[in-house]
């Protein structure tokens, strides 16, 4: 047994395109649960410490900035290799790469931004997984980490 937790975030542009309900469709349908969920307006400090690993990098800037232009959604999903499963869900990076099937393959493009805009967030590993939830949860619900 393998079961998880991953922290997703709808980012802003995904938000902006009434997309959550489309993003949280495709997880549920994958056959994973969601355990919590909230809408935040994300400030410069939760950004800092979620993002603190591309800190210095060239989008770093724009990508703090995007990520405040409007609310995000920020979800708790649980099940077996759910970390590993979500990524796939999301598709790489890139948009325009992304394969079709993928959120971020069929629901974004580059639009030309200084920063990519794809859709969602998903955690990396089990150790980004324990952090960034910690940083999106920590203060309201105990035991979710
Ligand atoms: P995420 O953390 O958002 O799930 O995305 P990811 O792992 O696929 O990508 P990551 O390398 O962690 O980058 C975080 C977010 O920064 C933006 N980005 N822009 N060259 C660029 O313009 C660039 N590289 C990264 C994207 O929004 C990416 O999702
Ligand atoms: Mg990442």
């Amino acid at each position: 047994m393998t079961l998880e937790r991953t922290l997703i975030l709808v980012k802003p542009d995904g938000v902006r395109r009434n997309l959550i309900g489309e993003v949280i469709r495709r997880v549920e349908t994958k056959g994973y649960n969601v355990v919590a969920l909230k809408m935040v307006q994300a400030d410069r400090s939760i950004l800092a410490a979620h993002y603190a690993e591309h800190e210095g990098k060239p989008f770093y800037e724009p990508l703090v900035e995007f990520m405040m232009s409007g609310p995000v959604v920020a979800i708790i999903a649980e099940g077996n290799r759910v970390i590993e499963g979500f990524r796939k869900l999301a598709g790489v990076t890139d948009p325009t790469v992304a394969e079709p099937g993928t959120i971020r393959g069929d629901l974004a493009r580059d639009q030309g931004t200084k920063v990519v805009q794809n859709i969602v967030h998903g955690s990396d590993s089990a150790e980004s997984a324990a952090r960034e939830i910690g940083i999106w949860f920590a203060t309201d619900v105990k035991g979710l980490a």
